[in-house]
């Protein structure tokens, strides 16, 4: 499969579940190679970047496989392996969360440089910065990351930025380590917590979780032999609810936190779109006519720079003038020029988007440049008129459970080629 076909004007109606989320599974499964036992982990979303992940912990001398087809068991390496390959880090970003686990253990670690990405630059000196402050030392040799350090010591670390990736790398790393570590400006997102209660489960004592500040104190060893399950999708629920919205469906996403939604969620309110929070559930229905909105994307609790593309989406055929600014992702409007020829109207200058909302989309062929631009094109897709051809579908598959059949399920009309 290399492109999907969309029929537009199909209303989504109907109850949807979300499968485990992309973000926290990958981390915690890298946290694997830090437990001297077994553990099973439920609730695992199939996924092409769960794939490498798997073969990066087999790489490794780790034995990864699944035991069902949403769990993976994990059996820890007799011998664990220092070096992640390049066509594995280079293949996926958050394969570079091995760093840290490999580093505590083994006092040793070369991991190839994760290299550039679709949306932007995406360096790992923050990172870098948090294990030399722990003690190692830090080097780049013919594109290989090589970290050294007899053994990580505990210590307050000032993160510059909130970066996701770094507090849970580090995190990673200080749940072996000798002494207390202290990760200020960490990152509040809900993945980052749930990799912190799978590290408590299986015997760390992590603090702080869910604030700036997330206090670590490194123990002797962690256990396992215990099973876990990977929380939902909040990317994916926002993805299912905007496609409703934009169809002028009346749907029902099951299985999620809202709570971790809040920032989005708030934006549909202001959209005039009828939303009902359940406990574990979002309603949402749309006459298909709502206004237009603002809104920057933060940091957790802020508004999730994985959102973005698709709300703009709809965006593009809301009433009035849209404004958009990205402030994570310097590239991350990549999926403007698609929606353009789709006849969306967008102006973009120095980080922000302008949408003057038009009366309807037309189909057109696209292409996905990342996984989030290509659920944004798939949005677009679902309302515009005729037929829109969807090319570059294996960003997709890297990061969405069988979207395209759970979309179709709701009423969707899409065929992949
Ligand atoms: C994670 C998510 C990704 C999400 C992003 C922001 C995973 C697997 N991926 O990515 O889906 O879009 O959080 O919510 O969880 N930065 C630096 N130096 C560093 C690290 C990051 O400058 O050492 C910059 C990045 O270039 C980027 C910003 O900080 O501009 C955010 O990056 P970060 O929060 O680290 O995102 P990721 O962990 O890569």
């Amino acid at each position: 499969m290399d492109r999907l076909i969309i029929h537009g004007g199909n209303r989504l109606t109907g109850h949807i579940s979300v499968s485990g989320a992309k973000n926290a599974v990958l981390p915690i499964l890298a946290a694997c190679i830090l437990l001297d036992e077994p553990v099973t982990l439920h609730n695992v979303p199939v996924l092409m970047d769960v794939r490498v992940m798997i073969r990066m912990l087999n790489a490794l001398g780790l034995r990864a496989e699944y035991c069902d087809t949403n769990s993976v068991t994990v059996f820890p390496a007799r011998c664990l392996k220092t070096m992640a390959p390049y066509d594995l880090v280079t293949a996926m970003r958050a394969s570079f969360f091995v760093a840290g686990p490999i580093l505590v253990r083994k006092g040793f670690a070369k991991v190839s440089l994760p290299g550039g990405c679709a949306i932007g630059a995406r360096v790992v000196d923050i990172h870098l910065m948090g294990f030399e402050k722990m003690g190692a030392t830090v080097s780049v040799e013919h594109g290989f990351v090589v970290l050294k350090a007899e053994q990580l010591v505990g210590c307050p670390i000032d993160l510059p930025f909130p970066s996701v990736g770094a507090t849970e790398n580090l995190m990673m790393a200080a749940t072996l380590a000798n002494g207390t570590t202290v990760i200020n400006n960490a990152a509040r997102e809900p993945e980052v917590c749930d990799l912190g209660n799978f590290l408590n489960t299986m015997g760390a004592n992590i603090t702080g979780l869910g604030t700036p500040s997330i206090t670590i104190v490194g123990q002797p060893r962690l256990l396992g032999n215990k099973e876990y399950s990977i929380m939902p999708d909040r990317i994916e629920a926002a993805t299912l609810l905007l496609a409703g919205i934009i169809t002028g469906g009346d749907l029902t996403v099951k299985h999620m936190n809202p709570q971790d939604l809040t920032a989005f969620l708030a934006c549909l309110k202001k959209m005039a779109v009828i939303v009902d929070v359940g406990n574990h559930s979002v309603r949402v229905q749309s006459s298909g006519q709502f206004s237009a909105c603002q809104f920057e994307t933060q940091p957790y609790p802020g508004f999730p720079t994985d959102i973005q593309a698709q709300l703009m989406a709809v965006l593009t055929v809301a009433n009035g003038v849209s404004i958009v600014r990205e402030t994570i992702f310097e590239k991350r409007f990549m999926h403007v020029n698609e929606l353009q020829r789709m006849g969306a109207v967008i102006g973009v200058r120095s980080g922000e988007a302008v949408i003057e909302g038009v009366s309807h989309l037309s189909g057109a062929d696209v292409r996905m440049t990342d996984l989030r631009a290509g659920a944004a094109l798939v949005i677009a897709g679902l309302a515009a008129t005729g037929t829109t051809v969807v090319h570059g579908l294996q960003h997709l598959s890297r990061g969405y459970e069988n979207l395209i059949g759970k979309l179709c399920d709701l009423g969707a009309k899409i065929e992949p080629i």
